[in-house]
């Protein structure tokens, strides 16, 4: 075939092959969003250097993390944290954190969000309040960012009290209709430990609760996954979900999972204990870069190569 021989096709592909490189050894190319229950992560816990490494680690996987059960009301836990982010990544590191939440004194619990500021903006926060609905209310956040496709967006942060799961994850859909009139969005994401799972939400009661029941929800971390650290216990604790076709179109397919950070950083079962019972879960928003930027390898090299028969012909 004489396009083949066309003289310009190797440094065409050599031209592509820089261009590759380039690409590959640039910054993640999706935005991640976390959710990682912390075991009550407080001032004593921070002071554990190997707890606080691992914490870094998981945290720094992720354009943003909701960090929840955090009993932190001082700050010093989570300043620590963030010190260390900031002396780790090449990123810098914000948070942004409700009061703390529930009805035991001793078990108050914050929800925490932390964040890059290179990639995202913290541009309102909303906590949600009516008496009677849940042990520790919903935080909503609101983001913007210029490196996702949807650039504006609200996160809901929730830890359900495991024996009022069914209720309390049932009215998420009341703070929803609350959140998405209040900021004129449905770019709504919930995510957190729902204890939606094992004896706690069963098939069964999935017909109580309208984030099931009602159209347009999206549930991206299913009933298999296991969110939970050690072999005696497979539970889908810890849950995404997402409201729209618009904003689900715009979600990496699949990258929705839990991260078994035991597994990918070798940890001991005891050790990763230390840390949490559970696993963070993840998932990835689309970048907002350009077709160019998101066309795989082999598509580039293709796109290439065509361009350069046409030009032979
Ligand atoms: C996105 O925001 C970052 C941080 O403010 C800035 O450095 C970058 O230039 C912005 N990118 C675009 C495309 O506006
Ligand atoms: C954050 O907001 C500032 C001011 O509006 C803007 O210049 C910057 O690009 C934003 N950063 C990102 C990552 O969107
Ligand atoms: C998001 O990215 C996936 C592949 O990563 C692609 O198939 C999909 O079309 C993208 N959606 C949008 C709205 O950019």
């Amino acid at each position: 075939m004489r396009w083949c021989s066309t003289p310009r096709l190797p440094l065409l592909l050599f031209l592509a092959f820089l261009l590759l490189i380039g690409r590959s050894s640039g910054k993640s190319p999706g935005f991640k969003i976390c959710a990682f229950n912390t075991l009550g992560l407080n001032a004593a816990k921070a002071a554990n250097s190997r707890v606080t490494h691992t914490l870094t680690r998981i945290v720094s996987r992720c354009d943003i993390t909701l960090l929840q059960e955090v009993k932190d009301s001082g700050g010093s836990a989570v300043r620590a944290l963030e010190a260390a982010l900031n002396r780790y990544d090449q990123y810098h590191y914000q948070s942004v954190s409700s009061a703390a939440l529930g009805n035991d004194p001793k078990d108050m619990q914050q929800y925490v969000f932390i964040y890059r500021t290179e990639t995202v903006n913290v541009t309102a926060q909303h906590q949600y309040r009516k008496p009677q609905s849940f042990v520790r209310e919903p935080f909503a956040v609101r983001f913007r960012s210029n490196k996702t496709a949807t650039k504006d967006f609200v996160l809901v942060a929730l830890h359900t009290v495991p024996e009022k799961a069914v209720q309390e994850i049932d009215r998420l859909y009341d703070v929803f209709q609350e959140v998405s009139k209040k900021w004129n969005t449905q770019n709504v994401m919930f995510l957190g430990d729902f204890n939606a799972g094992c004896a706690h939400m069963t098939r069964a009661n999935k017909r109580q609760i309208r984030l099931f029941s009602q159209p347009g929800f999206f549930w991206l971390i299913g009933d298999k996954v296991d969110t939970t650290v050690g072999d005696g216990t497979n539970c889908p604790y810890d849950r995404i979900v997402v409201y729209g076709e618009p904003f689900l179109k715009t979600i990496k397919p699949y990258s929705a999972k839990a991260f078994n950070f035991p597994k990918e950083f070798r940890l001991q079962r005891e050790r990763a204990l230390k840390v949490s019972d559970h696993l963070p879960v993840e998932v990835e928003l689309n970048s907002s870069a350009h077709l160019c930027q998101a066309t795989p390898l082999l598509l580039l090299l293709l796109c290439v190569i065509a361009q350069s028969c046409l030009s032979a012909l």
